[in-house]
């Protein structure tokens, strides 16, 4: 497995550009699936999550060709509607092609996702949703069996705000017949930026980015062009990295209006930021103070940002609280953030971080996306030298990591590992 060599100390200074972003690329790409014409998907990002999604795509019929920055997908021969178990267990995002499979061709067969590192993480929305909408949907053999002779609008209340499940019911409710309502729907920008590609293709949404989304079903849909947002995670991870340096950064291709929460707090931390509509800049000229964040849905504090912040409180001045409301077991990164020196105590959902003057390099495993992201943040604060293992974890998510932070001045290499 590749690992990345980090040594640490060196203020990042510069410009980079964000790349399109994971989620909201992985449910655009499973809306081709709702159309026979092809779609022209912009911007989306070269990661192994976007790999895994287009070869699970294509084992399902679907035509797929990448065009430079581009990918062109036609659903016009679906012929294996499965997503088997070898596949999703590696992408729990697979169970995005449910939706739309079942809405186009009255049925699917998708293995249960199964847990992860950071939880449980059931799919008992997406299922139940499907059901009020007319589906029929058996689970054997760790498969979800769904069959629908022609999907029906419903008022859908979520019991838990969740992102890929109001977008495999937006997905699907987009060729049922007549109107659903989801209430409790996720606001996130990734739901926008899906809902925005659905009615480019000739969908009736409503409402997206509020908690109530109103879909009027249509007959069909056809062919369009959309270019993906830029990853929101991505442009907060590098904007952490480059406070947590006591660097400068700026940022194209980065909206800060899907970012005034994670903002807000680096503004707390003492960094100094300007917005432009399309580029983030980011200037630290005091210590990092602690800051307090709890996660939540958006517009609150992301989930996928709390690794980074804590890997940055670990040197901040003062101590901080972190609580983590969404997943059960997100704080993978604590221990590994130990052994590098970091004063960290975990106490269910909470963790209280007591700022250090410095962390020691160290090596270090990753287990989860994010996680990753906060340990290279905290190898590139160390004294002496990181090895981050298991590297595979942060390719899912980041486009060539050690490509953009080389530039900003980290003196980060991956080493191959061995075929
Ligand atoms: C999406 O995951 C993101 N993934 C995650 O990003 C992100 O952390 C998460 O939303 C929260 O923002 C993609 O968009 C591909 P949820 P998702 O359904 O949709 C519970 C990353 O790092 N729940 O919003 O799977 C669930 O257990 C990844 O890029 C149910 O109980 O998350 C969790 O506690 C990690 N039943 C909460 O809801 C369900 O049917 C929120 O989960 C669905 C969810």
């Amino acid at each position: 497995m590749d690992q990345l060599l980090i040594q640490g100390g060196v203020p990042l200074s510069g410009e980079v550009h964000v790349s399109g972003a994971k989620n909201a690329a992985l449910p655009i790409l499973c809306a081709a699936l709702l159309t026979g014409d092809s779609l022209l998907v912009d911007n989306v990002p070269q990661l192994r999550d976007v790999h895994t999604m287009l070869g699970l795509l294509a084992q399902m019929g679907m035509q797929v060709a990448r065009e430079g920055t581009a990918v062109r997908l036609s659903g016009a021969n679906l012929d294996h509607l499965v997503a088997p178990y070898d596949l999703v267990k590696t992408m729990r995002a697979s169970i995005l092609v449910l939706g739309p499979t079942l809405a186009r061709c009255g049925r699917a067969r998708v293995s249960l996702p199964g847990g992860c590192a950071i939880g449980l993480r059931p799919v008992d929305l997406h299922i139940k949703g499907l059901e009020a909408m007319g589906a029929t949907i058996r689970i054997e053999h760790g498969y979800i069996e769904a069959a629908a002779q022609r999907l029906h609008g419903a008022r859908i209340f979520m019991d838990l705000v969740s992102v890929t499940g109001t977008e495999n019911l937006m997905m699907a409710a987009a060729l049922a017949d007549g109107a659903t309502v989801i209430e409790n729907a996720a606001r996130e920008p990734e739901v926008v930026d899906l809902a925005q590609c659905l009615t480019a293709m000739g969908a009736r949404i409503e409402g997206a980015g509020s908690d109530v989304i109103r879909i009027e079903g249509v007959a069909r849909l056809h062919g369009a062009q959309y270019r993906v947002m830029p990853d929101r995670i991505e442009a907060g991870t590098f904007l952490v990295a480059a406070a947590a340096t006591g660097g400068r950064l700026r940022l194209l291709e980065a909206r800060a209006d899907h970012l005034e929460a994670v903002v807000e707090k680096l503004r707390e931390a003492g960094a100094t930021i300007e917005a432009a509509p399309d580029a983030i800049s980011l200037e630290m000229r005091q210590p990092v103070r602690a800051v307090n964040l709890r996660t939540a849905p958006y517009p609150a504090f992301p989930t996928d940002m709390q690794a980074q912040f804590m890997a940055m409180n670990t040197v901040a001045q003062g101590t901080s609280l972190i609580t983590e409301t969404i997943f059960e077991n997100r704080f993978m990164h604590v221990q590994e953030l130990k052994r590098m020196g970091a004063d960290i105590e975990v106490e269910g959902n909470a963790a209280v971080i007591r700022g250090k003057s410095a962390l020691s390099g160290a090596t270090v495993m990753a287990t989860d996306l994010r996680a990753s992201a906060g340990l290279v943040i905290a190898g590139l604060i160390a004294q002496g030298e990181t090895v981050v293992d298991r590297v595979y974890h942060i390719d899912r998510g980041y486009e060539c990591i050690e490509g953009k932070l080389s530039q900003l001045g980290a003196r980060i290499r991956r080493v191959r590992a061995h075929p």
